[in-house]
């Protein structure tokens, strides 16, 4: 009789508790942040959407998987107040027809991350005051015309990540309220200027990761409104003079991501609202004086991980409300002009220069007012850490992935008023000598960095936090490290990270490609020098196309013992050679460098170059002993080995194309640096050169000549 009453109290309770609500058993229901009363199912294991068990006065139902099965079966129609559905990695097969017909308040569908393959006009019936709708991350194959023309009233609209091979005509009949469109992750290949005739109010549009080669102007021409472009991770190769003209409200543009290997003069001439301009990822091999020339309006520009050479000051000279730069993976970047450049825009507030070699010193002297400043990947020791003593209102640094084996009196100065510091992947040593005063002022600061320096030696600290350590428990000085270790920190800083070991096997790959590519060029490279020995037109090729590219040694002194640091442990590469190297190295004793990195000292200069007169170049006895021995002291063949020889050797004659395009290079005369002399270096850049590559006049060379240079190198491979 007990036990019964007790039941009757148990299945009673939730009745009374909850004032008579009731809630589906693997939800909450409670109120979201606008006082709605909202659902949430988010345990996962669902099969349907528990309908009859929810109350008909719900705003917000939100059920999300994994694990959820969800078909949508039942009609939605009992909760004529719903304003938000979201239902989410429930892989949710189809949408069934007329399924949300009913729901007049509703105004935002979510139904991303689900397995709906194809969406039909029925099923978003009755939909009238939908404002956006979410369908990114399904597999939708198409969408056919007319599809959304209920939505009369849509906003938002995500088809991302999806299967849409093509776009036909009239897919967004009726949405011409739409403002942000993402077509994001779809196949597209190309965009029918047509399609959007239905949507000039766009805003905001996103096509990263289409395959698009070209844009059709008209487009720009239909949507003249649009603030917000994303064209990221595309395949566009150059972009025309006119390619924005219609454009001119543009706050926003991402062109990252895509082959562009020039930025052309005007491109942005009506852009003039411009703030933020993203170009990283791409193959610029020069910004030409004018390219931003109207953008005085832009507060961020990146200009990552291209081939840039230098950049100008009278490039950024209007950019006057510049706040962000982010230079970074340019690596052939002459950073000694830098300081020039810099110089025009004082006002930066945030700088990336990572991944980029050695910081000549007083590089950041204009910059007063830096506030986050990156230079991650520079092979930073503690004496080039001197870089950033002008800012002196940083708030964060990145000096994560440098070569510093232990934080001096100095550098704990340098960074302990900065708020945020990263150090990760430094072969840090934590013994007292090495890192006692970083940790004890560390663990004592008021304030919290994000991440905290991992230590790497001695092997039982190996991965332990700097604040964990008992500073009296740490070792002296750890003098003796055995050559193992010492290898093994010269690669730490690259592969402490998770999945170092796949970076090895890439890297193991991209060397093997890199030798077969060196084997290859060979022919090329060798028959192009001789051809400069013995035609004029060939070395003035080589000169304006750019694809050698100089650098002056001397230039480099200032800084040359950047790389000598103050840490014991001591192989950085000899201070007398200049060097620009790679962000990662291989052990010690089989070090060999990609030929995107070698900066070698002079090669004998042809006579011809001495006086600038017009004398005809008188051919000089280069033999390959001859090359070998003058390139043997460039920075990355530091070891001599017969691999690292064989890459200078054929490096030094390499002038290959991929540099910038024909059509800039063919306009800017020669540099007159080239006529200085002595010494210059050279720069070779990938990638390597194609068979079109040989002109006519360098096949006067004799062909045993070139057989004669050949049979050597290949040998000593
Ligand atoms: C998702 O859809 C595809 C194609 O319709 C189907 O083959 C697959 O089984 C579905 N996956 C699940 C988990 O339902
Ligand atoms: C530049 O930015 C300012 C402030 O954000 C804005 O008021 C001004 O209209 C912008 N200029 C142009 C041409 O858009
Ligand atoms: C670009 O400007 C620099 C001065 O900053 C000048 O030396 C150079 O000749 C200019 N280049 C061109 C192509 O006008
Ligand atoms: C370049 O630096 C800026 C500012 O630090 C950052 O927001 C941006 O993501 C960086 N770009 C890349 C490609 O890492
Ligand atoms: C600093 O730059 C590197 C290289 O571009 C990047 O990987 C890293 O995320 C940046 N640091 C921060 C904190 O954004």
């Amino acid at each position: 009789m007990l036990l019964q009453w007790f039941v009757i109290c148990l299945l009673a309770m939730p009745v009374l508790t909850g004032t008579g609500r009731s809630c589906p058993i693997e939800c909450t229901c409670n109120l979201d942040e606008q006082n709605r009363r909202q659902v949430l199912c988010t345990k996962g294991g669902l099969s349907a959407v528990p309908v009859s068990q929810i109350d008909s006065d719900v705003r917000v139902i939100i059920i999300k998987g994994p694990g959820n099965n969800i078909s949508i079966g039942e009609l939605f129609q009992k909760l004529s107040l719903l304003e938000v559905l979201r239902i989410t990695d429930s892989q949710v097969p189809s949408l069934g027809n007329k399924r949300f017909w009913g729901l007049t308040k509703l105004r935002t569908l979510d139904l991303s991350k689900n397995n709906i393959t194809n969406v039909y006009k029925n099923n978003f019936q009755g939909q009238a005051n939908l404002r956006e709708l979410d369908l990114s991350k399904n597999k939708i194959l198409n969408i056919s015309s007319t599809t959304f023309d209920q939505l009369v009233d849509l906003r938002r609209l995500s088809l991302s990540d999806n299967s849409i091979l093509e776009l036909v005509p009239r897919t967004f009949f009726l949405l011409n309220k739409l403002e942000y469109l993402d077509l994001s992750g779809n196949p597209l290949q190309d965009l029918p200027p047509d399609v959007f005739h239905d949507v000039q109010e766009l805003r905001i549009f996103k096509c990263r990761n289409c395959q698009l080669k070209k844009i059709n102007p008209q487009l720009y021409n239909i949507l003249p409104n649009l603030n917000e472009l994303d064209l990221g991770r595309n395949e566009f190769k150059f972009l025309d003079k006119d390619e924005f003209r219609d454009v001119k409200r543009l706050t926003k543009v991402w062109l990252d991501g895509n082959q562009l290997s020039v930025v052309v003069d005007e491109l942005f001439r009506n852009q003039k609202s411009l703030q933020h301009l993203d170009l990283s990822y791409n193959r610029l091999a020069k910004v030409p004086n004018d390219s931003f020339q109207y953008l005085s309006n832009l507060t961020f520009l990146d200009l990552s991980y291209n081939k840039l050479v230098r950049l100008e000051p009278q490039s950024v000279r209007q950019l006057s409300n510049l706040l962000t730069l982010n230079i970074s993976g340019n690596v052939q970047m002459n950073l000694h002009d830098m300081r020039e450049t810099f110089e025009v825009i004082p006002q930066l507030t945030h700088l990336s220069v990572a991944d980029m070699g050695v910081l000549p010193m007083g590089l950041l002297v204009p910059f007063k007012q830096l506030r986050y400043l990156n230079i991650s990947g520079n092979h930073l020791d503690n004496m080039s850490l001197q870089v950033i003593d002008p800012c002196r209102e940083l708030e964060f640094l990145d000096i994560s992935r440098n070569q510093l084996y232990g934080i001096n009196e100095d550098t704990v100065g340098r960074i302990q008023r900065i708020r945020n510091v990263r150090l990760d992947n430094n072969p840090l040593i934590c013994d007292e000598c090495h890192m006692g005063k970083l940790i004890n002022v560390v663990q004592h600061l008021q304030w919290k960095w994000e991440t905290y320096p991992i230590c790497f030696l001695p092997k039982p600290l190996r991965g332990s936090e700097i604040t964990d350590l008992d500073v009296s428990k740490l070792h002296d000085c750890l003098d003796y490290i055995t050559d193992e270790e010492q290898n093994a920190a010269s690669t730490s800083h690259n592969f402490l990270e998770r999945g170092g070991l796949n970076t090895l096997a890439i890297l193991g790959g991209i060397i093997l490609v890199l030798i077969v590519v060196i084997i290859l060029v060979m022919a090329v490279c060798f028959s192009k020098r001789r051809a400069r020995y013995y035609t004029r037109e060939d070395r003035l090729n080589g000169g304006e196309s750019g694809k050698c590219i100089e650098k002056n040694p001397d230039s480099s002194n200032g800084n040359g013992n950047a790389a000598n640091g103050g840490s014991p442990p001591e192989h950085a590469i000899t201070p007398t050679t200049p060097t620009n190297e790679i962000n990662f190295k291989f052990p010690i004793d089989d070090r060999v460098c990609t030929i995107d990195d070698l900066v070698l000292p002079p090669a004998p200069p042809p006579p011809a170059k001495e006086p600038p007169s017009q004398l005809p170049p008188p051919p000089p006895p280069a033999t390959t002993t001859n090359i070998l021995n003058n390139f043997s002291y460039s920075s990355c063949a530091g070891n001599n080995t017969a691999t690292a020889m064989a890459a200078v050797a054929a490096a030094a004659t390499v002038i290959p194309p991929g540099a910038p395009s024909a059509a800039t290079s063919a306009a800017t005369p020669m540099p007159p640096a080239r006529n200085k002399l002595p010494s210059e270096a050279i720069v070779v850049v990938l990638p390597p050169p194609q068979v079109h590559y040989q002109t006519e006049h360098q096949q006067q060379q004799p062909q045993q000549l070139q057989l004669t240079t050949i049979e050597p190198l290949i040998s000593v491979n």
